[in-house]
């Protein structure tokens, strides 16, 4: 354990329970968790999985009703019945952008089955999941119907929105982005990026035919393989068909061994001619699962492993910048995802490297506060504030400490 972390359990609990609570919004009989107050009014898809797995820890009613509020919005006829929208606007106000006033037209990392689990762990009620099956059901089978043009396992996003990393480098080319774009024209290109989904329909592949971002995603697809993976152990434990979950998640495992992986790294896809985008990023990290050591051993070089670890684009290659919204950040969801592919790699136990990034997250937060994101050698926080999926430091050192009381 490095010197100086405070890793006491009530101390943590009080603090993150706080910070839940001042985010909490009730509307109409559901309850979510806004991500942080003024910015962030409403309720993202990715943000929520994380809140329901820190809630876990001090709140079951409240882990639960966050995961159905995020299924209420799926879309129900169309093309793209089936789909979870990455925003839903329980107040409206989405008209003006996309068309619909009460959600987005696209989607986020869908780690809902795997939130679900990890609720259902500490609560043992099925009722969730028979609550949250058939939804997450057609959920997985709309990627399979709509986001899967070349039919090759690997699932594509439409806008950078839908990664979550929303001005990351690795969307610089995708996007026809100038090297370096200012934080306004990144903003405007991501804007103008919806006209032309609503133009198109969302529809995956005349995206890519006319050239429009379209891009097979390593982490997404790998957060969507264990959510796959945990759909049929739901189906399993609820006595329900099992639509072939397991086979999914293979066919996507071997394409991105096939496609993805090279010369040590992991490389998103681009367009129709799947080229790959040589942007070194902590992405890489999260499609570790199970894989290669050499990723691991990177991790462990200083680019990557500065004061705070793990900055979403590493210090060397000319591209980092640790104040700029997504390009060298630290995300603690994001850490949170590379510190869950580290505890359940198949192959090797790096829970020591695991345990480092557990305290130098939970010193960060004790330091700087929770905020959205933050400068990895320095450790300022930056952008909203408080922000909830912050909190998920909380899991990582429950986790640890349950496992050393056990
Ligand atoms: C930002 C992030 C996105 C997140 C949202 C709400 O847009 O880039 O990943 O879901 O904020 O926190």
């Amino acid at each position: 354990m490095s010197e100086g972390v405070n890793r006491d359990r009530e101390y943590w609990i009080a603090k993150c329970k706080a910070l839940m609570e001042s985010n909490r919004v009730e509307v109409r009989g559901h309850r979510y968790t806004r991500p942080a107050p003024s910015t962030y009014e409403h309720q993202w898809l990715w943000d929520s999985c994380f809140h329901a797995i820190i809630l876990r820890h001090f709140a079951f009613d409240m882990a639960r009703d966050e995961l159905l509020s995020l299924v209420a919005h799926q879309v129900k006829g169309g093309p793209d019945a089936g789909m979870i929208p990455h925003m839903a606007y329980w107040n409206g106000g989405g008209a003006e952008l996309w068309g619909y006033d009460d959600r987005s037209i696209i989607t986020q990392p869908p780690l809902i089955a795997t939130a679900a689990m990890l609720v259902y762990e500490k609560t043992n009620d099925k009722t969730l999941l028979e609550q949250l099956y058939e939804p997450l059901a057609a959920y997985h089978q709309w990627f399979d119907r709509r986001r899967d043009p070349d039919n090759d396992g690997l699932v594509s996003i439409i806008h950078p929105w839908e990664s979550g990393w929303d001005a990351s480098p690795r969307w610089d080319k995708p996007m026809g982005l100038s090297a370096n774009p200012s934080d306004e024209e990144s903003r405007l290109a991501r804007k103008n990026l919806v006209a032309k989904l609503i133009e198109y329909e969302c529809d995956a592949q005349k995206l890519a035919e006319a050239g429009y971002f379209h891009v097979e995603a390593a982490d997404f697809n790998l957060i969507r393989i264990n959510d796959l993976e945990w759909l049929g152990e739901i189906s399993r434990i609820i006595g329900k068909p099992n639509y072939g979950w397991g086979e999914m998640a293979a066919e996507t495992y071997y394409a991105m061994e096939e496609k993805m992986q090279h010369d040590g790294r992991m490389f998103d896809l681009d367009g129709n001619q799947e080229t790959r985008i040589d942007v070194p990023s902590a992405a890489e990290f999260v499609a570790l699962l199970g894989r290669d050591d050499d990723l691991v051993s990177r991790l462990n070089d200083s680019h990557n492993w500065p004061t705070y670890p793990i900055p979403t684009t590493p210090l060397n290659g000319g591209l980092f910048n640790g104040d700029h919204y997504w390009r060298g950040n630290v995300w603690l969801n994001v850490n949170w995802l590379i510190w869950s592919a580290l505890r359940h790699s198949r192959y090797n136990p790096y829970d020591a490297i695991a345990r480092e990034l557990t305290d130098r997250s939970l010193t960060l937060v004790d330091k700087h506060g929770f905020h959205e994101y933050f400068n990895p050698i320095t450790g300022k926080g930056h952008g909203s504030f408080p922000h909830s999926w912050s909190a998920i430091v909380l899991d990582m050192l429950l986790t640890e400490l349950g496992e050393q009381i056990g």
